[in-house]
């Protein structure tokens, strides 16, 4: 059986469930500017960085706004968000995440997080998960948004593997076409029609195993 050295896991809607709190927050923004915004919409932001989300809300009401206009929405959408982040604790973490971490420690399979938000620590620490990690990535060490490979390719050299050494976990259409990218395996949390371009999609970390892990 040929396992990864590594697995890489996405935060948001992987390990933790926060795409409602972003839901939320960016519909409050999007209804201040009158642009209809709804979950379908929300599910393009997935992995895409906070700015590059604004952008792309703004794209959809045909808006513009200058770069100072977007740091202060930008900045309002994150005091929103992390107002219901904040809250989160250990039993906001997804099923089968601890089950499926504590089978690749004890296999020896290093873990990381490759995540594009800057809010990675302060959730991490929420939800008690902060020293869990061999590596950590985050949106406030990337310059490029997934799907640039950039967050992936980071946490390949902190963990001093190579990229095919490591399986990524994704739940955004941009993550698993970022972890192409880096030339890593992927295994999307999801839905079939959404995600299938990763190796393998599963509903949940739940349906995870070793021999899943060796059949990507
Ligand atoms: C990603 C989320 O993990 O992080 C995106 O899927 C979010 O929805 C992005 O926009 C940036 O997050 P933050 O916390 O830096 O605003
Ligand atoms: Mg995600």
């Amino acid at each position: 059986m040929s396992l990864p050295k590594a697995v890489i896991f996405d935060l948001d809607g992987v390990i933790v469930d926060t795409v409602p709190a972003h839901y939320v927050a960016w519909k409050s923004i999007a209804d201040e500017l009158g642009i209809a915004f709804d979950e379908e919409a929300n599910e393009a932001l997935k992995g895409v960085s906070r700015v590059d989300s604004m952008k792309k809300i703004l794209a959809l009401g045909g808006l513009k706004r200058s770069d100072s206009e977007i740091l202060e929405l930008t900045t309002k959408k994150n005091e929103l968000y992390v107002d219901i982040i904040s809250k989160m604790t250990a039993d906001d973490i997804l099923p089968g995440v601890i089950d499926f971490m504590d089978l690749l420690q004890h296999q020896g399979i290093k873990m990381a997080v490759g995540s594009s938000s800057k809010n990675t620590p302060t959730i991490l620490k929420c939800i008690g998960l902060q020293d869990a990690f061999d590596a950590i990535v985050d949106g406030n060490q990337v310059t490029h948004s997934k799907p640039d490979p950039e967050v992936f390719l980071k946490g390949a050299i902190k963990l001093g593997l190579s990229p095919e050494d490591c399986v990524v976990i994704e739940d955004a259409i941009s993550g698993i076409e970022a972890a192409i990218n880096a030339k890593m395996k992927c295994i999307g949390i999801g839905e079939q029609d959404v995600l299938g371009k990763a190796n393998v999609v599963i509903k949940s970390l739940s349906e995870a195993n070793l021999d899943l892990l060796s059949r990507l």
